[in-house]
């Protein structure tokens, strides 16, 4: 068996030497080096065009990430191939911290205390109240039930908005757009964990994010296109969003000219919030490789019509 790797930005040989321990039988070739026969299998993150229309006799491409977006929207994806993506593999661990601390920082209003200490101001804040703080999380797939589980022994009023609805216990199920306005009423701090879609693109715009109570946060560590930057910056310069945290953005690095980099109200991170893990991530291909080798059928593959 044949396994072509393209991980762009990534150094090629620690995937190669992880993917010889996990798959040792197999012959692995890195792109763009010459290989003497086509792969029966690739993973890729990111890959140009060039390799894209290489593919369209593999079994299966494996994306090394959690979201599809940039290969579904590809012109040069092979379109009969089964595309399959990363479920947590590490992923939903870091995701859950990076989306903890951002509700705890906000609940409990670390970045006044940052700024009382920069004045010089000893001011105790009065208590928050928890039953009023409602968390709300934009997708309740993989990464956001993670963040949904983690969230819950704080004890915040959760609440999912989905496209098919969820049981699950303690957190409060929104279903499609009819249900959107209703889960944003009653969200403090907006989590998105969307993938982006036809559906999703743009969702969080003027319209959407003033449907949140006045003074509420959002998160965004999904894609950059998910929100309308220009209507967020207004909002929060209204004063009707308190704060933003973001890990995603529509062009990335985020140029140095954007407003998000030296907005009051805004942190930023570099799109970190969960990075696919190597180890994790091989061993989650690996397993499905042996299980397509079987006839055997896996969990994470693309609809490519709805676009996740
Ligand atoms: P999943 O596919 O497991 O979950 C997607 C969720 O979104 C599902 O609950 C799905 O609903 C819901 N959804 C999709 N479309 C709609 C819609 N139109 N209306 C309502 N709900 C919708 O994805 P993951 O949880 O694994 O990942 C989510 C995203 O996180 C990725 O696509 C990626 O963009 C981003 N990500 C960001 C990272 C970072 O470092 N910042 C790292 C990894 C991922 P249903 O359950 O009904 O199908
Ligand atoms: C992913 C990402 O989708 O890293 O996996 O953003």
């Amino acid at each position: 068996m044949r396994v072509l790797l393209y991980s762009a930005g990534d150094d090629a040989a620690t995937w190669v030497a992880a993917l010889r321990r996990a798959l040792p039988a197999a012959h692995i070739d890195s792109w763009p080096a010459p290989a003497a026969q086509p792969p029966d299998y690739a993973l890729v993150w990111k890959p140009p065009s060039e390799l894209l229309g290489e593919l369209a006799r593999v079994k299966a491409i494996f994306n090394l990430g959690a979201g599809v977006d940039a290969l579904v929207r590809a012109a040069s994806l092979p379109g009969d191939v089964p595309l399959i993506r990363l479920e947590d593999a590490g992923m939903a661990e870091q995701m859950a911290e990076y989306v903890c601390h951002a509700v705890l920082r906000r609940y409990r209003e670390f970045d006044v205390y940052a700024e009382q200490q920069r004045a010089g101001v000893w001011q105790p804040r009065p208590p928050a109240r928890k039953p009023g703080f409602g968390v709300g999380v934009l997708g309740l797939g993989v990464l956001g039930m993670a963040v949904a589980s983690a969230l819950m022994p704080f004890g915040f009023a959760l609440r999912g908005w989905s496209r098919t609805p969820k049981a699950v216990a303690g957190v409060a199920s929104y279903v499609g757009r009819s249900e959107l306005d209703a889960f944003l009423a009653g969200t403090q701090l907006l989590v998105c964990l969307l993938p982006l879609t036809r559906d999703t693109q743009g969702l969080l715009d003027r319209s959407t994010l003033s449907r949140l109570p006045r003074g509420a946060c959002v998160v965004n560590v999904s894609r950059g296109a998910l929100v309308v930057d220009a209507d967020l910056l207004d909002l929060l310069d209204s004063g009707h969003l308190a704060a933003a945290m973001l890990d995603v953005f529509v062009d990335e690095p985020l140029p140095a000219a954007h407003r998000f980099w030296h907005h009051p109200r805004v942190a930023l991170t570099p799109h970190v919030a969960a990075i696919t893990r190597v180890e994790a991530a091989v061993a989650q291909i690996a397993a499905k490789i042996g299980q397509l080798e079987a006839g055997l059928p896996v969990s994470g593959v693309v609809a490519r019509a709805r676009g996740y």
